[in-house]
């Protein structure tokens, strides 16, 4: 199904994060994520033409492009106007959820506690976004969080790189891992797309054993 994460991503489970400040980048940043074997990834509401990139990678056609630093409903209309296929937020926004929900598409609420988690549930959500993954306490934080919540899904991101990411796919509730190590606003500076591709192809190859 197309209504929530797990039916958008259809068994992919790495989520390249992205924050690309220059729109003429995303065409080849996009052909170096398919080509790295990534079938889905999120830009990041954080740069001015953010909606355009998303646009342009989602034309692309070889990516399931989702919007994620989502903060405001009017942010979320904006995603979905350009093309999103879900919506990620670094926190529990109503206001977000209930746009999203309206606009038909998948929202994935940051959460970093079980209380933030629990509003989560109580708005009909079952999938959120552990955020920030490694500062909160990784993986330890992960199997903790999760036992009370039978049939949650989570996505843990931030301060995650290919050294850490097993440790959470080992878990039966995480959907999908997400990060920027494999495409950093470093590699798009430096127009380092075969590093990027390169990186996309060491996580996907690994999240596949
Ligand atoms: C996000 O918005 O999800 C994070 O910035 C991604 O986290 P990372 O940059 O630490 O991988």
């Amino acid at each position: 199904s197309g209504t929530d994460l797990a039916g958008v991503l259809d068994g992919f489970r790495i989520l390249p994060v992205l924050t690309v400040p220059d729109p003429g980048t995303a065409g080849p940043l996009a052909d170096a994520l398919t080509a790295g074997g990534a079938r889905c990834a999120e830009v990041t509401f954080r740069t001015p033409d953010a909606a355009q990139v998303l646009k342009t990678m989602a034309a692309h056609g070889g990516l399931v492009v989702g919007a994620g630093t989502v903060l405001t409903a009017e942010q979320a209309e904006r995603a979905v106007a350009a093309g999103a296929r879900f919506v990620v937020s670094p926190g529990y926004d109503a206001d977000v959820v209930a746009r999203c929900r309206e606009l038909g598409v998948p929202v994935v609420p940051g959460i970093a506690t079980a209380t933030e988690l629990m509003r989560a549930l109580a708005a009909g959500l079952d999938t959120v976004k552990l955020f920030p993954a490694e500062p909160l306490g990784g993986g330890a934080l992960l199997r903790a969080l999760a036992a009370p919540f039978p049939g949650v899904r989570f996505v843990p991101t931030g301060g995650i790189g290919l050294d850490r990411m097993s440790d959470y796919l080992a878990h039966p509730a995480v959907l999908a891992v997400g990060g920027s190590w494999m495409a950093t606003p470093g590699h798009l500076e430096r127009a380092d797309f075969a590093g990027i591709r390169r990186l996309t192809a060491e996580a996907v190859e690994r999240s596949a054993r």
